[in-house]
């Protein structure tokens, strides 16, 4: 039997042996809507900003939706109801925020490669915000901008070489890494920004990392950024704003990130011995505000043992939820419906894998289940990073998606068709 609620999904628990979220049961999603299928909690997406908002309570702090971790229109459109703002990383990301209804005034841009057509559609949107991550790019902006006649606003990226302690793929803030600029460099550089004529400095940032789970890294970078700051400031350059980026970890297997607002509690402390307290601040959290509100929903097609393992086939695949593919990420696995009535279950440790021709191709290895061909299972911690990641290789269309409200459930994105995936293609007429 699985504990109830489950961890670190807010939402999530089982009824009369079935699992719901919120007030849905998952099994009747999963018949209506077929599988592969993400379903999402709203009330698990807003009580994580509430989260950050109680950390802030009084403060001049503007949250910024790192959108990269679940970029579906109608996960954007409810964090902008709620005054957000958003963190990009492409003229693609611009252009979901305005569809839903997102402010551009609120976006900051991120990212190491904006292309000059990005720079330029971002400035006609009239954004808050450049991150620049090189010297090379601020050259850039400086020269598209002055093309257009205006000056982009821009916060210089630091990589304040910090270990988050994190995994390799997801750690950003070390000298190693291909973002930001070094600290050394850091002054220089605002130096030479406040001197072009295309661009208006106003303010600083960072970001050290993914699935972070400890408070040190960001108390040393807090440290590190506000060293900066004033050594900036000493040299004539204000810096309106101080963004802090993203990163606080969520509970995937048993981890122990800080809340988000005992975290802040103890920045905003530091912030305040150190004669900050008044700094305006932005952050970018993705996965701590949807990570756990979401799970993707999956039938088990067929059991297979083996003399070394057992594996329980199912219709979701790497394609759908690349983590564990990507990252060996661990992501609970449990069954929509636990009633001992109904199919003859087989127990078993089974590698949970999908149907994708690649070895690669899991999503949870050695779990103890007990299954059933045509049943469902859940697999949890799927609201960052995994539809916004996924792809259609071996032509599998995405799947849909649900946003339940309480007792309602709403489709937020039909599930793709095979000629989606080929509408753009041509062929060249036969014979050739
Ligand atoms: N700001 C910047 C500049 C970022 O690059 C990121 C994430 C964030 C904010 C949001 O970070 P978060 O709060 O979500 O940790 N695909 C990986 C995670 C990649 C994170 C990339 N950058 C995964 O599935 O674990």
């Amino acid at each position: 039997m699985i504990p109830s609620p489950l961890p670190g999904q807010p939402q999530l628990h089982y009824r009369d042996h079935s699992l719901y979220l919120e007030g849905c049961r998952l099994s009747d999603l999963a018949r209506e809507h077929a599988t592969p299928l993400y379903v999402y909690s709203r009330a698990a997406m807003l009580e994580a900003l509430a989260a950050y908002q109680r950390g802030f309570a009084g403060r001049q702090v503007q949250i910024c939706y790192a959108m990269k971790a679940n970029s579906s229109l109608a996960v954007l459109e409810l964090f902008a109801s709620q005054g957000c703002g958003f963190d990009i990383v492409s003229g693609g990301e611009l252009e979901r925020v305005l569809a839903a209804g997102g402010d551009p005034a609120r976006v900051i841009f991120s990212g190491v490669g904006k292309t000059r057509a990005e720079m330029r559609q971002a400035l006609h949107a009239g954004i808050q915000c450049f991150n620049v991550e090189s010297e090379a790019e601020l050259q850039v902006l400086h020269e598209v901008a002055s093309g257009m006649g205006v000056r982009a606003p821009v916060s210089i990226r630091v990589n304040p070489d910090v270990d988050a302690r994190t995994h390799p793929y997801i750690s950003t803030g070390l000298k190693g890494n291909k973002f930001g600029v070094a600290h050394d460099r850091t002054l220089a550089i605002y130096q030479h920004a406040a001197s072009l004529s295309g661009l208006r400095v106003v303010g600083i940032d960072c970001h050290i990392g993914s699935q972070i789970t400890q408070e040190a890294p960001y108390l040393d970078a807090m440290d590190r950024m506000l060293d900066l700051v004033e050594a900036i400031e000493a040299a004539g350059i204000p810096i309106g704003h101080l963004d802090f980026g993203g990163g606080l970890g969520i509970d995937y297997n048993g981890d122990t990130p800080p809340a988000a607002d005992a975290l802040w509690a103890k920045l905003l402390a530091r912030l305040d011995e150190r004669g900050h307290g008044e700094r305006a601040l932005m952050i970018e959290p993705g996965r701590s505000l949807v990570g756990n509100a979401g799970v993707c929903l999956t039938e088990v097609l067929y059991l297979k043992p083996g003399e070394h393992k057992n594996f329980c086939i199912v219709d979701a695949a790497m394609n759908d939820l690349p983590r564990p593919a990507m990252y060996q990420a661990w992501h609970a696995i449990v069954p929509l419906e636990q009633a001992s009535t109904g199919p003859e279950r087989q127990a078993s440790v089974y590698d949970v894998v999908g149907p994708i021709c690649e070895s690669g191709d899991w999503l949870g290895r050695d779990r103890a289940l007990a299954v059933a061909p045509g049943e469902h299972l859940a697999v949890l911690s799927a609201g960052a990073y995994c539809a916004s990641m996924g792809s259609t290789y071996n032509s599998r269309p995405r799947p849909a998606e649900v946003l339940v409200d309480g007792d309602q459930a709403h489709l937020v994105r039909a599930r793709e068709s095979v000629g989606d995936l080929f509408r753009h293609e041509r062929l060249l007429g036969a014979g050739r």
